[in-house]
């Protein structure tokens, strides 16, 4: 069995962070998604990986993770030219995957648990392909599956205006060699992609056995700043708090589902879980309130922050409102002017937002 993680894309919904960081390796809990969905893979005892990459973001994603020895995997990457759909994908990987069978998995996408009794139950069955579903409130905005009365699938539709069940397609599939078959067959739909919702009907119109299987566990697909706060809270909630041997609190409140990184310093703060403290970052005179992840080498000074994500190398200071819900991009400032004239001053990138009270 090999793995196939979709790395590419253009991650529009995540402007401006993705005009210079590729969106797979935004940090939730602080640890890229990218290295979560490497790490699911391996723990399901695969450790043969394809990463597709895009012209934009390869180069990045490919000094993040290298050749994966790092986490006990062998890694090929596989340039996709242009963002063509999911079964375009699926088709370039065909001189990686050759014969075998293999699990795809979005390279945006945050499961809860893992995924070691889907890929036992694939290789123990004698299916074509195994899909993931999962109910969802909205389903227009994914593909849906319609089943049978029996549980086996009867259609799968593409963002239907009326959805025929609310059971939308996760980002994990299962596949054997006859899906090359169906990417080979298909055409672009409207959007002008390769659905891979049309690949596996076609295997299902031809009576290839196509397997789903319920999630019960949360899903997220971090496309958009929302779901990646979401997807933040719910990975805190999970983790198992650790306290570095050489992080420093000093006159400072820390409580006991809070996570310090080597060399995290608090001092004079609160700190409420659960959230997490990056490597070598300082918070000072500061409230961290939880669901918050502040990566490494950030500055925090007199200010009070919950429900956030802030990257690498911020400083963020002295703020008179609490920063809220908000995800602040990597060497970013965020600071109260204390000096005359006390106007707003902002420089900020194509597709930034600010709300101020
Ligand atoms: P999407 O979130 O559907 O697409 P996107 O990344 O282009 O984002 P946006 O809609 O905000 O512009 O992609 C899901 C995952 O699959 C993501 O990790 C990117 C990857 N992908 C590819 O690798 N190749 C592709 O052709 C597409 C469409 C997505």
């Amino acid at each position: 069995m090999k793995g196939l993680i979709l790395s590419g894309g253009k991650g529009t919904r995540l402007y401006p962070l993705t005009y210079t960081l590729a969106k797979q390796l935004v940090p939730v809990a602080n640890k890229p998604v990218l290295i979560r969905v490497i790490e699911l893979i391996r723990d399901a005892g695969v450790d043969e990986i394809g990463i597709i990459i895009a012209p934009n973001t390869g180069d990045e994603i490919r000094a993040a993770v290298g050749d994966g020895s790092r986490w006990g995997v062998r890694i090929e990457y596989i340039l996709q030219s242009s963002p063509d759909g999911l079964a375009h994908a699926v088709k370039i990987a065909q001189p990686f995957i050759g014969d075998d069978r293999f699990v795809m998995f979005l390279g945006d996408n945050v499961i809860q648990g893992g995924i070691k009794t889907l890929i036992a139950d694939f290789a123990n069955h004698d299916w074509n392909c195994q899909i993931v579903l999962k109910e969802v409130e909205d389903p227009k905005s994914f593909g849906v599956a319609k089943l049978h009365g029996d549980g086996s699938i009867e259609q799968l539709i593409e963002k239907p205006q009326n959805p025929p069940s609310n059971l939308a397609l996760i980002g994990i599939y299962m596949f054997d060699q006859h899906v090359f078959e169906a990417v080979n067959s298909i055409q672009p739909s409207r959007r002008g992609e390769y659905e891979i919702t049309d690949a596996i009907q076609w295997l299902v119109d031809r009576g290839y056995m196509v397997q789903p299987h319920i999630h019960q566990g949360w899903w997220i697909d971090t496309g958009k700043a929302s779901d990646m706060l979401e997807a933040n809270s719910s990975v805190l909630d999970e983790i198992t708090p650790t306290i570095a041997p050489d992080a420093v609190i000093e006159n400072s409140q820390v409580d006991r589902r809070v996570t310090l990184q080597a060399g995290a310093q608090i001092i004079n703060s609160i700190v409420r879980g659960p959230s997490i403290i990056g490597e070598g970052t300082i918070i000072r005179d500061s409230y961290i309130g939880p669901h918050t992840s502040i990566y490494h080498h950030v500055h925090v000074d007199r200010c009070e922050i919950d429900r956030c994500i802030v990257l690498e190398h911020s400083e963020l200071r002295n703020l008179p409102a609490r920063l809220h819900d908000s995800l602040i991009g990597r060497y970013a400032k965020v600071l109260r002017r204390e000096v005359r004239p006390l106007t707003l001053t902002m420089n900020l990138g194509d597709h930034s937002s600010v709300e101020i009270i």
